[in-house]
């Protein structure tokens, strides 16, 4: 690393009673030397303070929510979702609250065989799932690249690409092997995109989200999509019989093993929640409503919140950059303060404004004569610092910040300072404290709405399951913003079993009678 070349005060503090006692206590005089010597540069190291300047602290204040802030989202986010609840009016409700026709959890009692196909981030998966009865699953699955240039061409052409993977999944697993001739494989779809349904098996693309953008699929029916690109194959024997979001993936997943388990949430590349909600509480339902359903799993897309201004109270420059230069202006703005697809571009962009401040790599940007050309591309390539690398920083513990170094040399500025290295951790712990914090307000508004005395709610998602940090920051505040019992669990490949769960209950309610679950929210 490159020795400071800024104006940063550096404070060493030295613990030199400690230093003293290990000098004094031992034996050996040079050993003793040698380690004290040691131990007073490891420590040197270790607590180097940079004293951050005013203009870091402003640029970094507005990121720092208070909790009368978080309540207030709170409150904000619960009056969306009754407002939403009442009538379907996408102009003046921020959010959609679309209900999934997923009325019942699993009861044990499910079986079968049945495909899943999982699209909604940027490579999707094919599983093949036993279900064996009392919750017992076997999976084998298969991750499949999504060429860019399919994410933003004709939406056709995606669905071919899916259906000609189907067909790959089941050659090479010999799935076909020992059928009847008249055998179709149950498919259940798991589409993690905003769609209005009105059955489990039509829905319509409202939009699309995460920086996907295929043309003619917004305004469709996705399940008659992938069906009819399914049968362009004329050999593919599959129906697809249910359309799920990956929140109720999870949900139902978790479901199997928590009785109490009654929300289903996504801490990923998009950001999102589900909750089983009492029919009664749905003004706008208009499905069936009789002793079999009296609930129903509620698609929130709560990544919409702030459609309509509900968020200006705590959205920073930063933020409205990030929209407005993103693929979907005004749209998904509480999605684009938390999820894991936007999180390293507003860390990007704070960095951006601090070297255009000459607060960071001072001097070596713009005024050296030797400008390297990958710090430009640092500087103008959307997308190019990662939530891995917020993760990666923000956890680095080392003594010398080496780790914050690497990855930053990796992608293209060189020779970082420790000034540097320190100020960019500062900046990566506050946005992932401020994603976790919020995503922490978001669920204490489902915690609260359901209810019950204890709840478990489902998440799944890489910044719960690889971001220790925002983990850790995501209980801690959602301790203090709920007293009610709850507990956050772990979803296991949920948007894939979770759906072949869906299509088995389906299937199990068509031939047997309901068994009611208890704990139904009130
Ligand atoms: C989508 C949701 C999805 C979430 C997590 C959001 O962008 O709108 O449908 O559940 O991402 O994948």
């Amino acid at each position: 690393m490159a020795s400071s070349s800024s104006n940063y005060i550096i404070e060493f503090k030295i613990d030199v009673i400690k230093t003293l006692k290990i000098v004094g206590i031992s034996t050996g005089v040079l050993t003793a030397i040698g380690l004290g010597a040691y131990y007073i540069h490891r420590r040197s190291q270790s607590s180097k303070r940079v004293i951050l300047r005013d203009e870091v602290r402003n640029i970094l204040r507005p990121f720092q929510l208070t909790e009368e802030q978080l309540r207030r989202v709170m409150a904000n986010l619960n009056t969306e979702m009754t407002n939403a609840l009442k009538v379907d009016n996408s102009v003046e409700n921020d959010l959609a609250m679309f209900p999934t026709y997923v009325h019942h959890g699993p009861s044990g009692k499910e079986s079968g065989e049945y495909l899943v196909v999982d699209l909604g981030g940027s490579n999707f998966r094919v599983s093949h799932v036993f279900i064996e009865g009392r919750n017992r699953m076997r999976l084998n699955n298969k991750i499949f690249l999504i060429p860019h240039s399919l994410l933003l061409g004709e939406g056709e052409k995606l669905f071919d690409y899916i259906a000609e993977c189907l067909q790959r999944f089941i050659d090479d697993n010999k799935l076909s092997v020992l059928k009847t001739a008249d055998y179709k494989f149950d498919l259940a779809f798991t589409f993690s995109f905003p769609c209005q349904q009105k059955s489990l098996r039509e829905a319509t693309l409202v939009s699309w989200t995460k920086g996907f953008s295929c043309t003619s699929v917004v305004g469709n029916d996705v399940v008659l999509m992938l069906q009819q690109a399914i049968d362009r194959r004329k050999n593919l024997p599959i129906q697809v019989v249910a359309l799920v979001n990956d929140t109720v993936g999870t949900l139902m997943a978790c479901s199997s093993n928590y009785r109490d388990c009654k929300a289903g949430v996504i801490l990923g590349t998009g950001m999102n929640a589900c909750y089983f909600e009492a029919l009664d509480n749905i003004p706008k339902w208009k499905g069936a409503r009789d002793n079999q359903t009296k609930q129903v799993i509620i698609n929130t897309e709560w990544g919409a919140l702030g459609k309509n201004g509900c968020l200006d109270f705590i959205r920073t420059d930063i933020d409205r950059e990030l929209d407005e230069s993103s693929l979907t202006p005004h749209q998904q703005v509480f999605e684009k303060m938390i999820s894991a697809l936007y999180l390293g571009e507003i860390v990007r962009l704070i960095i951006v404004d601090l070297v255009q401040r000459s607060i960071l790599f001072p001097g070596r940007m713009q005024k050296s004569p030797s400008i390297r050309p990958d710090y430009n591309i640092f500087l103008i390539l959307r997308g190019s610092f990662y939530a891995k690398h917020v993760a990666d920083i923000e956890n680095d513990t080392t003594d010398d910040l080496s780790t914050t170094a690497t990855i930053l040399t990796s992608i293209g500025i060189h020779d970082p300072s420790y000034d540097d290295c320190f100020i960019i951790r500062e900046v990566c712990k506050t946005v992932s404290l401020r994603a976790a914090k919020l995503a922490a307000a978001a669920i204490a508004v489902l915690i609260n709405r359901l209810n019950m005395s204890s709840v478990t709610v489902a998440v799944d998602g890489t910044l719960f399951r690889h971001h220790e940090q925002f983990k850790q920051n995501l209980s801690r505040t959602l301790g203090r913003l709920v007293l009610r019992a709850h507990r956050l669990v772990l979803s296991e490949d949920g948007s894939s079993k979770g759906s072949a769960l869906v299509a088995a209950v389906d299937r199990r309610l068509k031939t047997s009678p309901i068994v009611y679950e208890k704990n139904l929210p009130s």
